[in-house]
């Protein structure tokens, strides 16, 4: 019997067994700070390197403090990220976490990922105080790791789908991009879909644009280091009011659901495009009932969405607060409320759904 509710039987093999479930998330919950500050330190990289290795070894190659990093290597251990030999009492990291965790160029690299989680939990607090509110709490006001995180977190997946699936997936787009087209890509952060896709189509003319002014000047500075600044300009706008039309193709990488007004937006993507243009929709892989999504992608997303994606749009006018969890049909009906005629899912990754949407 439980002491709070006498009425109800507690199993508590099954107690026990969601507690030690909870040491389990709190130790996962902790390694987010460890995994970046292995990121920061360079130490992931020096192991790999250089494995194995012995905490005062990883300590002088990486110029940090050997007590801490001892600490920081047992954990890692405990937790799989990083193997020890007890015998010669080195540290060695595995050729998988290799990849994902010093390689970013793969699409499995996971240090952006743990980045922006770990900068969302630094902004719960404020969070917590607008759960009470209702008010929202805008992109702009996140920490920089957030922002930082969410480029590393997502260029990887875009490396991999953009250029080789998720355009050619879209009707007559690559052939346009191929001959010279005129591109918008809306909501851009920091810019590297539309670096990307630049890169890929010397002939076509890109504009990137977001509402946070921080994100646009990192954008151009990333530009002019890829070398495509000649073809790519930037500009500080909300989606409902980016400038140019007759557009090709107009793109939208995990940000619809952000914003405050997506209808809106959608109604200005409309009358920014040619009338045989394409909008390109990618949003978080999610199903349309909420227990479809009651698996580890959907846990992530949602939780994402709550510290996130939740507030951001409902800082904003209208606030109609999609969530990270939106699926096809509440997106489909953005779009066509904003009067677009055809809509449909051109492509999808375990992490994305891929939507086109046409006059
Ligand atoms: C999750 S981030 C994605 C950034 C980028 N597309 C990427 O894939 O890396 C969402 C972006 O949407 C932008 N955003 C949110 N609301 C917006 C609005 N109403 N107009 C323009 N951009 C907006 C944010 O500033 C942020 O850069």
């Amino acid at each position: 019997m439980s002491a709070l509710h006498p009425a109800v039987e507690v199993d508590g093999d099954k107690l026990m067994q969601f507690v030690f479930r909870a040491v389990d998330e709190v130790g996962a919950t902790l390694n987010a700070a460890l995994v970046v500050m292995g990121d920061k330190l360079g130490l992931y990289r020096a192991l790999a390197e250089g494995g194995p290795l012995s905490s005062a070894e990883l300590a002088a190659r990486t110029g940090t403090a050997e007590r801490y990093v001892r600490e920081w290597l047992n954990a890692q251990a405990a937790g799989g990220f990083v193997a020890y030999d007890p015998d010669s009492g080195s540290y060695t990291l595995p050729p998988e976490q290799t990849v994902a965790l010093t390689d970013s160029d793969s699409p499995a690299y996971l240090p952006g990922f743990f980045q922006i989680a770990l900068g969302s939990v630094i902004d719960s607090p404020k969070i917590v105080e607008r759960a009470r509110s209702g008010d929202g709490f805008g992109w702009h006001e996140h920490v920089h790791d957030v922002h930082d995180g969410c480029e590393r977190f997502f260029r990887p997946g875009y490396n991999a789908h953009l250029v080789a699936e998720w355009l050619p997936a879209l009707d007559g787009v690559v052939a346009k991009l191929e001959r010279g087209g005129l591109v918008a890509d809306v909501g851009c952060g920091h810019g590297s879909s539309t670096i990307l896709m630049a890169t890929a189509f010397p002939n076509s003319t890109f504009v990137g644009s977001d509402y946070h002014a921080g994100s646009i000047e990192t954008a151009r500075q990333r530009a002019n280091e890829a070398g495509v600044g000649d073809r790519v300009s930037f500009q500080v706008a909300p989606a409902a009011a980016y400038s140019g039309t007759g557009y090709d193709l107009v793109t939208m990488f995990d940000c619809l659901h952000d914003m405050g007004d997506p209808v809106g937006a959608a109604r200005h993507v409309r009358s920014t495009l040619k009338g045989d243009g394409s909008w390109m929709i990618v949003e978080p892989r999610a199903g349309d009932r909420i227990e479809d999504n009651f698996n580890p992608v959907g846990r992530a997303y949602y939780a994402f969405s709550t510290l996130l994606c939740t507030p951001a749009s409902l800082s904003q006018e209208v606030g109609l607060a999609l969530g990270a969890q939106a699926g096809e049909s509440r997106i489909r009906d953005v779009v066509q409320t904003a009067g677009f005629g055809r809509f449909r899912q051109a492509a999808e990754t375990p992490f994305n759904l891929v939507f086109e949407a046409r006059a």
